[in-house]
């Protein structure tokens, strides 16, 4: 089915100047930008992001490295978004993820790991409506 997935192309990633390796990667999986901007979290805003991970040891780490420099947050659109983009960023741990993928490729930690992708529809929907409204999408 068409879906909608939220991505963050993440602070490591626009430091090096990624962000257009990292799109180009999407797009050739087949996933349209829909919409995107860059922006720099406050912290308020990427702990209400990252709100299920509060009570995990690495959310502190993880929220000051998600405001440690811009991101850029973007809508993907596709058949199977969510599935497809999970696949094309590979593992969290970019020890772990496959040959080819955004993590194996450009990732440097567990922690800048150079992306976030929503990890099912009910998260994807929740997150997209933190960033954009629906005006702002454009499929
Ligand atoms: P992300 O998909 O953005 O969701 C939460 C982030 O926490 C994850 O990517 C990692 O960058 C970071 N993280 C750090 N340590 C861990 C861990 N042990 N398990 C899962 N995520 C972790």
């Amino acid at each position: 089915a068409m879906e909608r997935t939220f991505s963050i192309i993440k602070p490591d990633a626009t430091r090096r100047n990624l962000t257009g390796a990292v799109t180009k990667k999407l797009e050739d999986a087949g996933l349209s930008v829909v919409a995107s901007r860059r922006v720099k979290l406050t912290e308020a805003q990427a702990k209400k992001f990252y709100e299920v991970h509060a009570e995990r040891p690495f959310y502190n780490d993880l929220v000051s490295f998600m405001t440690s420099g811009p991101v850029v947050v973007q809508v993907l659109e596709g058949e199977n978004a969510i599935a497809k983009n999970r696949e094309v960023m590979g593992a969290t741990n970019p020890a772990d993820a496959d040959a080819g993928t955004i993590r194996a490729e450009f990732a440097e930690s567990i922690d800048a790991n150079s992306v976030h992708g929503s990890d099912s529809a009910e998260n994807a929907q929740i997150e997209i409506a933190q960033f954009f409204t629906e005006d702002e999408i454009v499929g």
